[in-house]
């Protein structure tokens, strides 16, 4: 089969590699109709990890069953699927309590948590490719609709609608809140969908891109351009002063400031800035126990200076992780199948396989109109 593989840093490159095999008796195996890039992938592709060379990448994964192990009895070959972006076991006690990002049994023993294509998360094989390999099958597939109708949002399903929907939860969201998001990538841009959906009164959408900020204005949110401005200042005239109830932190430890310098305590020290007394703050953006690639030595250790002192002073919550997917996949179907929900407004590009190297490529480069990208390892059947 084909597979996009990652082999360096900035290099990725599709090849010929075995075709995934049901492994275990609780394996299926899946032909992949979409898969998307991921700006978590984009860490990664950075080298910004220590994503192993030669491994296939892809978390966020759709298709259709092809085949199942002999201890696969509720999904069927030929189900339309959705694979969370999360590998778990669902039986170990963080899997029964449903925070399924932390299996304690789908890693290796202390590391809680487990993924398709991750650096740190297991050897999992990822998605980008003809066919992949589910474990747990049983308890790891989300069964879809028939067909292909609404693919471009069901496959929103594996990652980021949940993880946008997840940071709004972590912000102990409540209907007619305020909140601000900072950054208006793909996740972003699902809180900002996820808030509005759930009643919020006002959602601030923050980032510096004109196509990202334009997207967000287009499902309600209000941008705001930190090129232009210290977004909190900006928030805060626009709010009478009295800031937002929640936040919503969605760029992770290779946040930036308008020049391009990274600073990973920029947006968490601005949240806790507009975010009012008592408020919450999601944090969804990865931060990395190491980063040997940051600029200075406490961040290459994961250690941050973040104003701990006013989080204290305004009592405000903190809650941060993976998106424990399968908590919400369920009902987040239901809602694109309604159509109350409508994750595909940010796909900008459907592309082959064959394609996804120059993806990666601009997608990274947050090229002009490069929001989202779907692949689609076989022929392009979809309809949104
Ligand atoms: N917790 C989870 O389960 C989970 C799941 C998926 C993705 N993620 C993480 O979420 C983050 C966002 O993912 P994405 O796909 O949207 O990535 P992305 O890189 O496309 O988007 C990040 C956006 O943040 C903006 N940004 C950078 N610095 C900023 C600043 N100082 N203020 C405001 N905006 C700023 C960028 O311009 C960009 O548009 C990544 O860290 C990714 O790894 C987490
Ligand atoms: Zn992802
Ligand atoms: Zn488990």
């Amino acid at each position: 089969m084909k597979a996009l593989i990652y082999d360096a840093a900035f290099d990725v490159s599709v090849k010929e590699v075995p075709d995934a095999t049901v492994e275990r008796p609780t394996d299926a195996v899946v032909r992949i109709t979409s898969t998307n890039i991921c700006g978590s992938d984009l860490h990664m592709y950075e080298g910004r990890t220590d994503m192993e060379a030669g491994r296939v990448l892809g978390h966020e994964n759709m298709g259709i069953v092809e085949a199942v192990g002999d201890g696969v009895d509720r999904i069927k070959v030929g189900d339309r699927v959705s694979l969370p972006f999360n590998i778990a076991c669902g039986s170990c006690d963080h899997c029964v309590q449903g925070k399924t990002a932390f299996c304690l049994r789908a890693n290796q023993a202390g590391t809680a948590g487990a993924a398709f294509g991750f650096a740190s998360m297991g050897d999992y094989a990822g998605g980008q490719a003809e066919l992949l390999r589910v474990p747990w099958a049983d308890f790891n597939s989300l069964v879809l609709p028939e067909g292909t109708d609404k693919e471009l949002d069901y496959t929103m399903l594996s990652d980021i609608f949940p993880t946008g929907w997840h940071g709004v939860e972590l912000a102990q969201f409540e209907p007619g809140d305020s909140v601000a998001v900072w950054g208006a990538g793909p996740v972003g841009l699902m809180a900002a969908h996820s808030a509005r959906i759930r009643g919020a009164s006002e959602v601030f959408v923050v980032d510096q891109h004109a196509d990202r900020l334009a997207l967000a204005a287009s499902i309600g949110a209000t941008p705001v351009d930190f090129s232009a401005g210290d977004p909190v200042e900006q928030i805060m005239e626009a709010t009478g002063g009295r800031g937002v109830d929640r936040g919503v932190e969605a760029i992770g430890y290779q946040a930036h400031d308008s020049s391009g310098t990274e600073d990973p305590t920029l947006a968490l020290n601005q949240l806790v800035a507009v975010v009012k007394a008592t408020g919450g703050i999601g944090v969804v953006g990865v931060y990395l126990p190491q980063d040997p690639g940051a600029k200075d030595d406490l961040a290459k250790e994961g250690r941050l200076a973040f104003d701990y002192g006013t989080f204290w002073f305004k009592g405000q919550g903190m809650r941060t992780g993976q998106a424990n997917v399968k908590a919400y996949n369920r009902q987040l179907r239901d809602l694109i199948t309604s159509g109350v929900a409508t994750p595909s407004f940010l796909v900008s590009h459907e592309l082959g396989l064959d394609e996804a190297p120059a993806a990666y490529k601009k997608f990274d480069d947050r090229e002009d109109g490069w929001t989202k990208v779907v692949l689609h390892p076989g022929e392009l059947t979809t309809a949104r």
